[in-house]
């Protein structure tokens, strides 16, 4: 068994024509497989201090009615500060957004 240490010293020993042969191989394409997530029942939820969640293929469209891509989750920004409206990116974290969106 190598250890990330000895290969990090012979990288860094060896000529760059060398280095490139040390190098891990490029990255094989995957085989076909069952998908990894099951689809979801169609849904929306909310999560405290974040995102609306929406499962299971619903369709979201732009303003002008363009169609996005139907996938079997996404999150929809809350906060008005995601910078790839109308989904979330995380953007609420950053911007301290407060909103437990629970009801009262
Ligand atoms: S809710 Fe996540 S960026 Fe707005």
């Amino acid at each position: 068994m190598i250890l990330a240490r000895e290969i990090r010293t012979q990288l860094l020993d060896a000529p760059i024509r060398a280095r490139v042969k040390l190098l891990p191989p490029k990255r094989q394409p995957l085989p076909d497989r069952e998908p990894v997530e099951p689809s979801f029942e169609p849904s929306v939820g909310v999560e405290p201090n974040a995102s609306y969640w929406i499962r299971g293929g619903i369709p979201v469209v732009s303003e002008d009615e363009t169609p996005y891509e139907v996938r079997n989750r996404q999150t929809l920004c809350r906060c008005g500060q995601s910078r790839n409206k109308p989904f979330c990116d995380g953007s609420h974290k950053q911007f301290g957004f407060d909103d437990p969106a629970l009801p009262e």
